[in-house]
């Protein structure tokens, strides 16, 4: 009786091992009947018939491609949506190849898919990861009921460089909070189970160091130090594995330490399968192979496909290199069959997984579709989303909130009357001019305002691969604000980045407000003061003189479809904003790299001589810190304790209160510095925060455990160690300012 109650728990226990053990028995069974053809098709991807987000391949069109589905020389497709289009597609494979494997369908699903949510940078502003999961979740179910099963997202690349145009599609320069991030995000896409029809496999990018392209210039080069690497680039990409097993990697366009991400060993082999045991696959970027005889890593097609699959590059996209020189390579000896198994048996795994094998057509339901995208519950869950990823940076004198009552409120600039600009980039399955405008949100909110444009921001067409015009000389409409300006009590104007100035391929030199409308808000200021300056941005800017001159400023990124709805409730104080910057603000593109977990130099200032680390017509120090960001209340901390329970377990609890008189959100955040080490650690370093609400005069306490995991580091061989001695803590409203303590272990 013992004997069979324990095989039965025995069973029971392992259900998901034993489900992993028949997965893998299946893949052995049908890569047991594949033709090395098959197999290495299945290392090849195809985009759709359209090419959207990259240069246009040289001799990819739809009749070969069709061909090939057939032969069953496709593994998957990329920028095909649509149940029907997918379906189309599909039953090619399924029906006419010899084996009728099915393809995976992958798309850049990144914030949102239909219902736009806020970037991904906007999000992380908001560091309430239940949030962020739920808008990967609703993004999921609108994807995969457009037949959509394979995400390239989250992009987990760190970035300290707000030039980098991509930063607005990561959650900034914080390693630990870009993880907690990625996770939820990862999370948000697989949900419990893969198999279902509403999940969809996830994609963590870009493997590795792209975030770190040399001056922000997108596609640069990357030099980075072990230590670096270990502890800033890769710790995201190790969550995504080990805390939300993300079924998918992407690899980068870059070269890191003088090899290109694409064939690098080190990072695909040694790291990612070996070190972390990864067990799914790797997708090459959009032509990455093809780059490196560019870089001059490669002599041809032929050594790329070579280079790239020995280097643990398991599909190629976009570059025809596997498709083209695998089966040959194999035949010479250069690239094993074992390396073709391994990385084909990844594939179908999450194939498998996906339950694409059990039903092909599982995310091609028109019915679901059409029931499911711009749900009114996805439309209110952007909209929650919107509110959330906003941050107050200035507030002189409770300028804001606004009250209804207010009479003569102008709103300038032309952002304000854009459906298009705050959908922000990366939005592929987006609908063109679809998002509420902020003057949209205000009249529905029932706003009384003039407006006036004051000037164009950007001229001449506008699409996610051709370089924006910016409209630098005419200022016809500077009249009509100024004089709308002298005229209102207070003025709103919505300043900031077009929707396409951030995203791929697209750093900026300079962080201010681009073409007149510094200009313009000065021209404003000289004639009223009262001005609340609404931000639209992917990227942190240079706002300086704002910052000194204009009493509000609100960070409202782009916000995605409910863009208007959100703004205007911010603005009237129906949400209290609880927004904290992921990455900081520099006062000056002239600091870029900045960031708030740095060394110590050795002459920390400051010094009464010049030789500190610092400039001489610039301030050191940035213009917004890390983890900043104001509510229409304040929070008082106190009574900070500190208690080593274990070995290795620090207790930290602090009381927050709000001492306002409105409800409102805060970011505890808790920073810790490890004072000496056998490496150099940072002088703070994010390891913890929570979101609490709080009702006026309410307190609470919030506790925070600290084990190995947050107190180690990795050491210059990439060891991850955990050190005896002093650590500094600090727990607070943003990585500047809190209650400080320190604490000791052995
Ligand atoms: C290139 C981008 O770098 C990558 O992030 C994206 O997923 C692919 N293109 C596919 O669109």
């Amino acid at each position: 009786m013992i004997l069979v109650g324990c095989l039965f728990l025995l069973i029971g226990c392992n259900n998901e091992s034993t489900s992993n053990d028949e997965i893998d028995k299946k893949v052995d069974e049908l890569l047991s009947r594949m033709t090395l053809e098959e197999k290495v098709g299945q290392m090849n991807q195809y985009n759709g018939f359209f090419d959207a987000t990259g240069p246009v391949p040289a001799g990819g069109d739809a009749k070969h491609k069709y061909e090939h589905i057939k032969k069953g020389w496709v593994g998957s497709m990329l920028n095909v949506r649509g149940a029907q289009e997918v379906r189309k597609m599909q039953s090619l494979a399924v029906d006419s190849s010899r084996l009728g494997i099915p393809m995976i369908f992958g798309f850049d699903v990144i914030h949102g898919h239909k219902t736009l949510s806020p970037i991904p940078l906007a999000e992380a502003a908001s560091w309430d990861l239940e949030a962020i999961e739920k808008s990967a979740r609703i993004a999921a179910i609108e994807a995969s009921a457009e037949g959509i099963n394979w995400t390239f997202a989250p992009m987990v690349d760190i970035s300290r460089d707000a030039r980098w145009g991509r930063v607005m599609e990561g959650a900034g320069e914080d390693t630990y909070l870009g993880s907690r991030i990625g996770v939820a995000r990862i999370n948000g896409f697989q949900g419990d189970d893969l198999s279902a029809h509403n999940t969809i496999a996830a994609c963590a990018k870009h493997f590795a160091g792209y975030g770190f392209a040399e001056a922000g210039m997108d596609y640069n080069t990357v030099d980075v130090g072990t230590v670096t690497l270990h502890n800033v680039i890769f710790p995201p990409f190790k969550a995504a594995i080990e805390e939300a097993d993300v079924k998918t990697f992407m690899n980068s366009f870059n070269v890191i330490n003088g090899i290109p991400a694409t064939a690098n060993k080190f990072l695909q082999r040694d790291i990612l399968k070996d070190e972390w045991a990864f067990n799914g696959f790797v997708i090459s970027d959009w032509s990455s192979g093809l780059e490196m005889v560019a870089h001059g890593y490669a002599k041809d097609l032929e050594h790329v496909a070579e280079l790239a699959t020995n280097g643990g590059s398991d599909m190629d996209m976009e570059s025809y290199a596997n498709i083209k020189h695998l089966v040959d390579l194999v035949e010479a000896g250069k690239v094993k069959e074992a390396t073709i198994d391994d990385a084909v048996r990844r594939i179908l795994r999450v194939k498998f997984e996906l339950g694409l094998f059990d039903d092909p057509y599982k995310y091609c339901d028109e019915e679901r579709e059409k029931k499911l995208i711009y749900h009114p519950d996805h439309m209110e869950a952007a909209l929650d989303m919107a509110k959330k990823s906003m941050v107050l940076l200035k507030n002189e004198n409770n300028l804001l909130p606004l009250t209804k009552d207010q009479k003569k409120i102008a709103v300038i600039g032309t952002l304000a009357d854009d459906k298009d600009s705050p959908l922000g980039n990366w939005r592929m399955a987006g609908e063109n001019n679809t998002a509420i405008s902020v003057l949209e949100g205000l009249k529905a909110y029932g706003i009384d305002y003039k407006y006036a444009e004051g000037a164009e921001l950007v001229t001449g067409p506008t699409a996610f691969s051709v370089e924006l015009e910016v409209n630098t000389t005419d200022k016809s409409g500077f009249k009509e604000a100024i004089s709308l300006a002298k005229q209102s009590e207070v003025v709103v104007m919505v300043l900031g980045e077009h929707g396409l100035h951030s995203g791929e391929g697209r750093g900026r030199a300079n962080l201010g407000l681009p073409g007149l409308q510094q200009e313009l808000l000065e021209a404003v200021y000289q004639v009223n003061k009262n001005i609340v300056l609404v931000l639209m941005n992917g990227r942190p800017l240079t706002i300086t003189w704002a910052d000194e001159h204009v009493p509000a400023i609100v960070e409202a990124w782009q916000l995605g479809t409910q863009t208007g709805h959100a703004i205007a409730q911010v603005l009237f104080g129906e949400y209290n904003p609880s927004g904290k910057l992921p990455m900081t603000f520099p006062r000056h593109v002239g600091q870029v790299p900045i960031y708030y977990n740095q060394y110590s130099s050795g002459r920390p200032g400051p010094k009464t001589e010049v030789f500190w680390p610092h400039y001489i017509d610039e301030s050191e120090k940035p213009l917004y810190p890390f983890g900043y960001g104001l509510s229409y209340t304040q929070f008082h901390y106190s009574d900070l304790e500190v208690e080593v329970v274990g070995k290795q377990q620090i207790e930290v609890t602090v009381n927050v209160i709000n001492i306002g008189s409105v409800t409102g959100e805060e970011v505890v955040q808790l920073y810790l510095h490890d004072k000496v080490a056998s490496v150099v650690r940072p002088i703070k370093e994010l390891k913890g925060f929570e979101k609490i609400s709080l009702e006026p005069s309410q307190s609470r306490k919030v506790t925070f455990t600290l084990t190995e995991k947050e107190l180690g580091f990795y050491n210059g061989e990439g060891q991850f160690v955990v050190e005896p001695g002093e650590f500094g803590l600090m727990v607070g409203t943003s990585s500047v300012k809190g209650l400080s303590s320190q604490f000791k272990i052995n």
